[in-house]
């Protein structure tokens, strides 16, 4: 089918970094790609602690940037980590602007929970845990009325389209009913803001479509891929037997609720001098090893929430209420959760990807900023200020505005969708063999059911996207022989040296790896 050509351009997503990316390229016209009803699907929406920013008078964006460089375990760009707690202040403001309501004190400053690592109480909030709720519904109100954007609904990118080195269009197909065979769409530049790869593995917090699809089709083009080993687990996605696992937001213990154990002891006293505040990587490797044991991990909120838990934790109650759990009443089961890609497209300070025409920004972008561990509550920080970086530098990378047709998709063939089976197969062998605690062996056995997973369904382009951000994930983590921030290797299980080296690969580096391990198996 011939593509269709587009003057608008084109954005792969719809979360926080999409919808502000798009509302700040006005009144140049663009084109959103949303899977789902705009303003759901994505992890943003889901984000319960809020945006990290320097809003008290005592704070400042130096004690920030430093805490963000320290959580990263020696691999953040300090530049990066400057410029960006120093803009944080300005994007609060745009959102309250954009009509979300920050939590306020009587006497107008801001309502800062704590987080872990965090020096000071800085992540500015909206009742308690809405706070990705309630800026996405902002947004979504503000992206609605906005003419110069159209909005896909029901439609979702299954590759790039390059020419002569340079991105030139996206591949998208329907799915709202199955998958639809893909037409490509032609636009004026092409933003990347699709998510990270949490539903990779077989425990997560992130929404069911998130698993690494938009960081792959980047990495099939050609992207470089950044720090693709460093996922970050939450140590307290709530161990019910949902999938995804509901999030048990960190702001409970900044709050003072404490890990447990079904022994009644606070396992995180003899862990590390923050004790249930430690850096995040350090709690999830803590709430993983009593998992592993059998000593079934706990979040106890009780004596320092009581019954608040159900008022100023609205998201959190209602997970436990679908869980069949009284939080006032009993502990909350936890256990350690993918949660979000430090890794992704290698971006410039203006979110431009390392292939001419295509920038990325949110969590399928790797800027620099998050290094090993991302501090809690930075993420939405960093999608608020590369979101706007992208939107003027593909501005100023084009030619003067003009007006742009809506566009409407053909009646597509029907296509495959992902075999079910083989995701929850790749899901499995990225846990096993690529979750909290990895090993050169557990590693190459998930490189190589990777390969066998790829080989059984060859006709799928969204498994191919998925795949491929599984195979970069645990080439890069056999790669980094050391263990730093949320990158752990029990055969090497120190740092090597203060500082590391960020890792920059392509898929054909990765895929080199992979062919080698599946060499070594027995036939
Ligand atoms: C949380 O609320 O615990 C998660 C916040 C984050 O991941 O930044």
């Amino acid at each position: 089918m011939s593509p269709i050509e587009t003057g608008r351009v084109i954005i792969v997503g719809a979360g926080l970094a999409a919808q502000y990316a798009a509302l700040k390229l006005a009144p140049r016209p663009v084109l959103m790609i949303s899977p789902e009803a705009l303003g759901t699907g994505a992890s943003s929406a889901w984000a319960q602690g809020g945006v990290a920013a320097a809003m008290d008078p005592a704070d400042s964006a130096d004690a920030h940037a430093r805490d963000t460089v320290t959580a990263g375990a020696g691999t953040v760009d300090p530049g990066v980590a400057a410029s960006v707690t120093a803009e944080a202040r300005d994007h609060i403001l745009d959102l309250i602007g954009l009509g979300t309501p920050f939590d306020r004190t009587a006497n107008g400053g801001y309502v800062l929970s704590r987080e872990a690592a965090h020096s000071f109480a800085r992540v500015v909030r909206v009742q308690g845990d809405q706070a990705g709720a309630e800026i996405m519904r902002a947004l979504t109100a503000q992206v609605r009325e906005a003419d110069h954007i159209q909005v896909l609904e029901g439609v979702t990118a299954t590759g790039l389209e390059v020419s002569g080195g340079r991105v030139t269009g996206v591949a998208v197909a329907r799915c709202d009913r199955g998958q639809s065979a893909s037409i490509t769409l032609r636009g004026t530049a092409v933003l990347l803001a699709g998510g990270g790869s949490g539903g990779l593995y077989a425990l997560t917090t992130n929404p069911p479509r998130i698993r690494g699809q938009v960081i792959g089709m980047a990495a099939r083009a050609g992207a470089q891929i950044a720090d693709a080993e460093f996922v970050q687990f939450h140590p307290t996605a709530m161990a019910c037997g949902l999938d995804p696992a509901p999030l048990a937001t960190e702001a409970l213990r900044g709050e003072g609720a404490t890990l447990v154990n079904r022994q009644g002891e606070r396992f995180m006293l003899d862990a590390h001098p923050d004790a249930d505040l430690a850096p995040r990587d350090i709690v999830a490797r803590a709430v993983y090893a009593q998992t592993q044991a059998g000593l079934a991990p706990a979040l106890d909120t009780r004596p320092a929430l009581g019954a608040k838990i159900l008022t100023d934790f609205p998201a959190v109650a209602a997970a436990c209420q679908q869980a069949g759990l009284d939080p006032v009443t009993q502990v909350i089961p936890v256990a350690a959760a993918a949660h979000y890609h430090m890794g992704g497209v290698a971006t410039d300070a203006d979110g431009a990807s390392t292939l001419p025409g295509l920038w990325a920004c949110g969590e399928v972008a790797s800027t620099g900023l998050h290094g090993a561990n991302r501090l809690a509550s930075n993420g939405l920080l960093e999608a608020l200020v590369y979101g706007r970086r992208c939107a003027r530098a593909i501005d100023a990378a084009l030619p003067a505005p003009t007006v742009a047709a809506p566009v409407t998709l053909p009646d597509l063939p029907a296509a495959q969708t992902p075999n079910p089976a083989l995701v929850a197969r790749l899901r499995q062998a990225m846990t096993d063999g690529a979750g909290v605690i990895r090993t050169a062996d557990g590693l190459n056995r998930t490189l190589t059911e990777i390969a066998a997973i790829e080989a059984a369904q060859p006709g799928c382009e969204t498994l191919k996207n998925m795949t491929a951000t599984a195979t970069l994930i645990a080439a890069a983590a056999l790669m980094r022989r050391e263990s730093r921030g949320a990158h752990f290797r029990s055969d090497f299980p120190h740092p090597d040296g203060a500082t590391g080296i960020r890792s920059l690969m392509t898929l054909t580096d990765a895929l080199a790896i992979r062919a080698t391990m599946t060499r070594k198996e027995p036939a």
